[in-house]
């Protein structure tokens, strides 16, 4: 068994899985490294491949210590398989089969439900890189785009992972599916990415932070249900991509709390203490807290449907099987099997919103919905915490589950941010003032302009308390190769 914590650099992919001693994998993996090179070249500006970056990789997978800092040009990045350490005797936690031994090999009647569950979180973390693939070229300071290109090769790391998994684990099949993974793509029309909010755009700044802030957040619920999967080499490996993802939301929470920082900075100057004064507040150069709440609204709304249906025999057969458990599923003090159990579900009946108790095993998915809320919204309170000392009187708010919604029971019908359904007509005159319109976008795109001098920062954000590493505020976070 194989319980490294540090990562072994004698094959072309890092990693703490005894790849050497595993010629079957290792050369199936080095097939497939030429296309995921290829991918990564065509899609980051050339520019910024030349470019040195200050970037963590991974070394061990011991939480204490496992990342070195150096400046690294990205096409040269290692990405590696790591897996957290085995944990002996580890029980499968959930469902029919709680309490029995985890699973080392994939169990047969559970594989077809395992690849795919694989295969879904691999296609997401491709996706979210191909996304973000423009933000570099309007970077707001050489300190953000060090985070961006951080955030994009962990994300291409992930892909590795679970490419890892489905070619140990899977067969010819699982060769088919990790090919795939690199022929779909964001927003194509012919091979979209397998869910939809990884074919929206991500097209300036404050959608990026918005992104890493609420749909990594979704990431993060979804891996932290994963690392409870009874297949071992599921959990491993997830639950060492959540420590990396702790990074992305840090910078997503961070950049969002930065942009409000610049907002009210800006209007405290120029004595503004109208919210919504916009004209104005846009005039010196930074986003209006009304438009950042637009904003906010749309990320969110569009990671509430990546929960999925509230009600699903999918999930329930996954929680069933045990192959995915719930958040903290450890924690919780019931059976694990949830026959007789009951779960509050919200839902609409006969015009109006009720909440209904159903199957427990049937309510997974919304059961890690409603902690996901609870979760995202602990940043949202400190962003307020931020305006409230500024002096400026505005408040930001998550919106009702039911506001625009794509996916699940609130899809069928329109409501307000407040819970109200509302008719179709009154949605049409009334979501301009909820979610970001033309307008919006185009001013937050002219505010989009590099700022690529070493310590400076664009007019639109504040500078961040401390440096990444411990650097200070003057260290040149990326040593640009322009051409
Ligand atoms: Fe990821
Ligand atoms: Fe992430």
């Amino acid at each position: 068994m194989t319980d490294l914590l540090n990562v072994s650099y004698d094959t072309q992919i890092p990693n703490n899985v005894g790849l050497s001693s595993d010629k079957k994998v290792l050369k199936a993996l080095e097939r497939w490294h030429p296309g995921y090179i290829n991918w990564w070249n065509d899609l980051i500006p050339k520019n910024f491949q030349d470019s040195l970056i200050y970037l963590r990789t991974a070394v061990s997978v011991d939480p204490k210590g496992w990342t070195k800092f150096d400046y690294v040009k990205m096409p040269e990045y290692r990405w590696g398989v790591l897996l957290a350490p085995q944990v002996e005797d580890r029980r499968i936690p959930c469902g029919e089969n709680a309490g029995e031994l985890a699973w080392q090999e994939v169990p047969g009647e559970y594989r077809s439900l395992l690849r795919r569950l694989i295969v879904i979180q691999g296609d997401t973390e491709p996706g979210s890189v191909e996304q973000q693939r423009f933000l570099g070229l309007t970077s707001p300071s050489l300190y953000d785009m060090r985070n961006l290109f951080q955030v994009n090769v962990e994300e291409g790391r992930h892909l590795w992972a679970m490419v890892y998994l489905l070619f140990k684990y899977f067969g010819r099949d699982g060769r088919e599916e990790a090919d795939d993974l690199l022929r779909r793509s964001s927003g194509s029309e012919e091979a979209p990415r397998m869910l939809g909010a990884f074919n929206e755009e991500t097209p300036d700044w404050l959608s990026f932070f918005m992104f890493t802030y609420f749909t990594d957040r979704d990431g993060k619920m979804q891996l932290e249900a994963l690392a409870q999967s009874g297949f071992d080499p599921l959990s491993r490996t997830c639950r060492f991509m959540l420590t990396e993802e702790a990074h992305h939301m840090f910078v997503g929470e961070t950049g969002v709390g930065r942009t409000i920082q610049a907002t009210v900075d800006a209007m405290n100057k120029a004595g503004i203490t109208d919210p919504y004064d916009i004209d104005k507040i846009r005039s010196l150069g930074v986003i209006d807290l009304p438009t950042i709440q637009k904003k906010l609204n749309l990320h969110y709304t569009l990671s509430l449907d990546l929960f999925g249906n509230e009600v699903s025999t999918n999930a329930a057969n996954a929680f069933n099987s045990g192959i995915k458990g719930r958040y903290m599923e450890m924690r919780i003090k019931d059976d694990h099997k949830l026959n007789n159990d009951k779960y509050p579900v919200r839902t609409v009946k006969d015009g109006a919103i009720v909440s209904e108790e159903v199957p427990a095993l049937t309510a997974i998915n919304m059961r890690l919905r409603d902690d996901y809320v609870r979760d995202a919204a602990g940043g949202v309170g400190r962003w307020n915490k931020l305006i409230a000392k500024s002096g400026v009187d505005f408040q930001l708010k998550i919106p009702h589950e039911g506001f625009h919604r794509q996916i699940g029971v609130f899809s069928s019908v329109a409501v307000d941010p407040d819970g109200n359904i509302l008719s179709s007509e009154d949605w049409l005159e009334k979501s301009k003032d909820w979610l970001p319109t033309k307008a919006d976008g185009d001013f937050i795109q002219s505010l989009m302009k590099p700022c690529f001098e070493v310590g400076k920062y664009a007019s639109w954000i504040a500078p961040p308390k401390v440096g990444i590493d411990n650097k200070p505020g003057d260290f040149e976070y990326v040593k640009l190769h322009m051409a």
